[in-house]
């Protein structure tokens, strides 16, 4: 029973709330550049940061992996023209993504694990803080490496902290372990001071909103928020003992 698998519930209310909520998106733009309906870490300069480290044209096949309400597919498709795919196990998040975009992407309800996509299909793949949710993550990091064509790229936004507890450095995550075993090779952009300036902006923003989130229903959501950027309110020496986000990138060399 889907139900029953970790946080769905809350997954489904949160993308109803963020595809209602004029407030949440005004939030969201402020707090990350650009509305992608967050619930995770990543603000625009990451998003851009990460086109950068890849060529994609509109030739290209682009598929995000826990797409929430597409957003960011929504955004790579204006930058890059590239056909956009995505999944996610919340049916609000996708119909929500299906209605913005229509036939400018492929979006589809499926669980990780269970998901299946074309061999070699893929120039991008793209999962931002979503890995966590594998049931086996390295049978997960095998399907992932199968649906990219020669010479894609995985892309991989890993937050320590959150879900998963923090480990020594960017070579002993689950994620990192799961690649080994898979015998594949990776790169690592540290983005830990990075991700602890956003969440000080973005602990600001939300405070400065909490009349609009309580006159628009939402003060649930403006607590939620908020308690998200609790683990900022050290200093950054203290935050990274306890915090770290890695930006992983793997290229398929070979079949
Ligand atoms: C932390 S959010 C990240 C969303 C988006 N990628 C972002 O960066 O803002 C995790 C996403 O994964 C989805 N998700 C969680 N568990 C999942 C699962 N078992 N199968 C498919 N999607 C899942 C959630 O609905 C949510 O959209």
């Amino acid at each position: 029973m889907k139900e029953n698998l970790l946080f769905y519930n809350a997954y489904q209310n949160f993308y109803k709330m963020a595809d209602e909520s004029e407030v949440f998106k005004t939030y969201c733009k402020r707090a990350f550049g650009e509305d992608f309906s967050q619930d995770g870490f990543s603000d625009l300069n990451q998003l851009n940061m990460i086109l950068s480290m890849v060529d994609i044209d509109n030739k290209a096949n682009v598929l995000d992996v826990g797409c929430g309400n597409g957003k960011m597919l929504e955004y790579i498709h204006s930058k890059t023209g590239a056909r956009i795919y995505g999944f996610d196990y919340s049916e609000n998040a996708i119909s929500s993504a299906r209605k913005r975009m229509g036939d400018r992407g492929s979006f589809k309800v499926a669980v990780i694990g269970e998901a299946e996509y074309d061999d070699n299909k893929f120039d991008l793949i793209t999962s931002m803080d979503t890995m966590y949710f594998a049931p086996d993550m390295i049978a997960f990091v095998s399907s992932v490496y199968k649906w990219l064509k020669l010479n894609g790229s995985f892309i991989c936004g890993y937050q320590e902290g959150d879900i998963m507890k923090k480990t020594k450095d960017c070579n002993t995550t689950e994620l990192a372990k799961a690649l080994r075993e898979n015998d594949l090779k990776y790169k690592v952009i540290d983005y830990t001071k990075e991700t602890y300036d956003m969440l000080r902006h973005k602990r600001k923003v939300i405070k400065s909103m909490k009349e609009d989130f309580i006159n628009a229903g939402l003060l649930m959501w403006y607590r939620v928020i908020k308690g998200q950027t609790n683990s900022v309110k050290v200093s950054y020496e203290k935050y990274k003992k306890k915090n770290a986000r890695y930006i992983y990138k793997v290229i398929k060399e070979n079949f």
